[in-house]
């Protein structure tokens, strides 16, 4: 287990899924954490982080806004003085094949999912400067290393984080601050519960591993991104995918 101790993380859309489990995992590791989430569920993570004697506050902003993203910083600020990990989480699909994706499907996956890493970071990396230290971990998608049927609007977002990551860790790099991505495979969440048992073979016949991945599978590179032990590594895509794209 890496020693978290001291550090504040804020996870955004931490109330379920993969988030979840990355706020527990960052919290077990001694971390103070942030969870957060649109519609004020966070609170039963954070309450169950605190009944295990760890410090963490619940927030609610939509990501898509920079003045409840700023807000939510602030409040963080207020609380805790310091933020050292911020983990990019929250994301949303809406599936359509290209001829029938309506602007709607087009803009709240882009807003959701890319728009939200920037109006995130842009509000910590001011603090994380002047702290002269920093860990952020943004969650992309196998899906956006290699595309997918259905998904242009998704895939465009996950593919935008990973430039996204590979700038702002050549920006940041001098004052102690990593910048980095994970594309994680298929993950049991709710997410991927409107797979059909036939898309899920089908998919399964594509991961070497053959299995689908579990939050944890995530949250530990997560954990490991954020360490001490992970200084000397930026720009980085980290696949979890269980084999199914090898580079
Ligand atoms: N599940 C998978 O197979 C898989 C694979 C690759 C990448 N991912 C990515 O991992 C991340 C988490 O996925 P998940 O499967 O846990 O999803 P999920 O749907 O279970 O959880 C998404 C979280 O984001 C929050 N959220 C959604 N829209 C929001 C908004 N506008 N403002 C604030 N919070 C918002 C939700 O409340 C929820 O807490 C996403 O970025 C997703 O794209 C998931």
């Amino acid at each position: 287990m890496f020693n978290l101790g001291d550090r504040v993380a804020l996870v955004t859309g931490s109330s379920r899924g993969i988030g979840k489990a990355i706020a527990i995992k960052l919290s077990e590791a001694g971390a103070s954490v942030v969870t957060h989430d649109s519609s004020g569920n966070a609170e039963t993570i954070s309450g169950q982080l605190r009944l295990n004697g760890k410090q963490s506050i619940a927030c609610v902003a939509n990501v898509s806004s920079s003045v409840e993203v700023n807000a939510m910083i602030d409040r963080v600020m207020e609380t805790f003085g310091r933020i050292d990990i911020l983990v990019n989480n929250a994301g949303i699909i809406r599936d359509q094949l290209l001829l029938r994706m309506t602007d709607e499907e087009w803009d709240s996956v882009l807003d959701v999912n890319l728009k939200s890493v920037f109006f995130c970071t842009r509000a910590v990396i001011k603090h994380m400067l002047k702290q002269r230290y920093g860990r952020i971990i943004n969650i992309s998608s196998v899906v956006g290393l290699t595309g997918n049927v259905g998904q242009a609007n998704y895939a465009s977002a996950k593919a935008g984080i990973l430039g996204f990551t590979r700038s702002i860790a050549r920006e940041v790099a001098p004052r102690g601050i990593t910048v980095n991505a994970i594309a994680p495979g298929f993950i049991v969440t709710e997410m991927t519960q409107h797979l059909t048992e036939e898309q899920k073979t089908e998919i399964i016949s594509r991961i070497p591993l053959g299995y689908l991945g579990a939050p944890d599978d995530v949250a530990n590179a997560v954990a490991f991104l954020a360490s001490e032990e992970a200084a000397y590594i930026t720009g980085q895509v980290l696949s979890v995918d269980g084999g199914m794209r090898m580079a």
